[in-house]
C-alpha cells in the first residue's frame, strides 16, 4: 500500500498558512493535515470552514481534514463544501457515528474514523465490521496540541488494525498523528502505518531535513 506523509498546518505560521501549504507542496507532498478542533472536544482552538475553503484555492494537495468536534454531524456540510477531500470524525464523543459516515459519503467524500490513545480497536470495531473506511486514525498524543511526545503503545492498535484489515480484505489505510518525527517512521512501518501526520517535526527542519522524512516514508 502507497506510504504517505501527511504535512500538518497547524504546525505553520497561522498568519501565513499559505506559506506552509507551499513549503509541503514545494517539498512534494500530496497531502496535508487539517486540524479542527472545537474547544470542547479538545481543550483548544484552531480554524474553521472558512480557512479552509481559502487555502482550498491556493492548493491541489489531498485536505486530509481531522475534525476534534464534540458533534462532528453539524459541520460535515460546510467542511466538505470548504473542499475537504477526506473527513475524519472521532468514536468517543456521543453522536450518530453510522448517520454521520453515511453523511460523508453522501457528499461525496472519503470518510475516517479517529480514536485516541486511551480508546481500544474494540470499540470501532463494530463500524469497521458494518460500514466501508477510507482511513482510521490513531492518535499518538491526546488531541488538542501540536508538539506533544509520540505514545509508543499506539503501535499494538495499529498492528491489531492491520491484522483485522487483512482478515476483512479491507481497504483502509491506517494513520497515526501526534508527535511523529522521522525516528518514529521505522517503527510505524512495521506495526502497518500508511500515512503520517507530522507537524513539528516537519515544519521545524530544514527544506533538506524534510527531503530525508519525506524519503524514510518512502512517499
Ligand atoms: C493534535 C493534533 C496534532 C498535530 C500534529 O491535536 O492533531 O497531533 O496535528 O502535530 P505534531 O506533529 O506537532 O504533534
Ligand atoms: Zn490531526
Amino acid at each position: 500500500m502507497e506510504k504517505i506523509l501527511a504535512p500538518s498546518i497547524l504546525a505553520g505560521n497561522h498568519a501565513n498558512l499559505k506559506n506552509a501549504l507551499n513549503i509541503a507542496e514545494q517539498d512534494g507532498r500530496k497531502w496535508i493535515h487539517l486540524d479542527i478542533m472545537d474547544g470542547h472536544f479538545v481543550p483548544n482552538l484552531s480554524f474553521g470552514p472558512q480557512t479552509v475553503a481559502d487555502l482550498r484555492k491556493e492548493s491541489e494537495l489531498f485536505f486530509d481534514v481531522h475534525l476534534m468536534l464534540d458533534n462532528p454531524h453539524i459541520y460535515i456540510d460546510a467542511f466538505a463544501q470548504a473542499g475537504a477531500d477526506l473527513i475524519t470524525i472521532h468514536i468517543e464523543p456521543s453522536y450518530d457515528h453510522l448517520k454521520a459516515i453515511d453523511q460523508v459519503r453522501k457528499v461525496g467524500k472519503k470518510v475516517g474514523i479517529a480514536i485516541n490513545p486511551g480508546t481500544p480497536v474494540d470499540d470501532i470495531l463494530d463500524l469497521i465490521n458494518s460500514v466501508e473506511l477510507d482511513l482510521i486514525l490513531c492518535m499518538t498524543v491526546n488531541p488538542g496540541f501540536g508538539g506533544q511526545s509520540f505514545i509508543h503503545d499506539v503501535l499494538q492498535k495499529v498492528e491489531k488494525l492491520a491484522a483485522i484489515r487483512d482478515e476483512i480484505s479491507g481497504n483502509y489505510l491506517i494513520e497515526v498523528d501526534g508527535g511523529v518525527g522521522p525516528q518514529h517512521i521505522k517503527p510505524c512501518l512495521n506495526a502497518g502505518v500508511d500515512v503520517f501526520v507530522a507537524g513539528t517535526a516537519y515544519y521545524k527542519g530544514t527544506d533538506s531535513e524534510r527531503r530525508t522524512f519525506s524519503e524514510s516514508v518512502g512517499e
